[in-house]
């Protein structure tokens, strides 16, 4: 990911977000309060658009770290995980990066808890986050153009075959151990 796409993607679009979120929302209740309670009382429209594509672009800086190489990975109860749902981490990322391609129009990837516990993969239309469903996200892919045009032009999946070699598997396995089972308040 070049230093261009990082300049442009995080310094004006993420940036642009959060302006016009705290445009929006200044002399509101919503001013004081986390951004996760923003988007979930947020009506469709501007405030929820603004502030879950805040959320989901600072939970995605925070996804990627400098390249790993090939063998980047996930480990511990994370991989296990990973293998229990999707059969080994190959399939995984083979499913994720053809899901994530094949997502028409602007969204988002996300690998999260579902409301089973168990570990699924969803593709999300514009600002679509998991924490609008009360669900637990653990790595987000941004798939809008501007995540890819600069460095890959039209070629979105150049762009999902690279990211695995810049995924931080350590930020992503702290959202899951955030979420073991004890901690996991689930609904019968
Ligand atoms: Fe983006």
């Amino acid at each position: 990911m070049s230093q261009e796409t990082i300049e442009f993607h995080y310094g004006k679009h993420h940036q642009a977000y959060i302006d016009n979120l705290n445009g929006l929302i200044e002399g509101t209740d919503l001013a004081e309060l986390p951004i996760e309670e923003v988007i979930v009382k947020a009506e469709p429209g501007p405030i929820f658009n603004n502030s879950a594509q805040a959320y989901n672009h600072s939970f995605y800086w925070q996804c990627l770290t400098t390249p790993q190489g090939e063998s980047n990975a996930p480990s511990g109860k994370l991989a296990q995980a990973i293998d229990e749902a999707f059969t080994d981490f190959a399939t995984f990322k083979t499913q994720f990066s053809e899901m994530a391609s094949k997502h028409f129009g602007s969204g988002w990837a996300w690998l999260l808890v579902g409301k089973s516990g168990k570990l699924e993969m969803l593709a999300m239309h514009d600002a679509g986050t998991p924490i609008q469903d009360g669900l637990k996200p653990l790595l987000a892919v941004d798939v809008w153009e501007h995540a890819y045009y600069i460095d890959y032009r039209n070629k979105r999946p150049d762009y999902l075959a690279a990211i695995w070699q810049i995924i931080d598997w350590q930020f992503v396995e702290s959202q899951y151990d955030a979420t073991a089972p004890s901690s996991l308040m689930l609904p019968e």
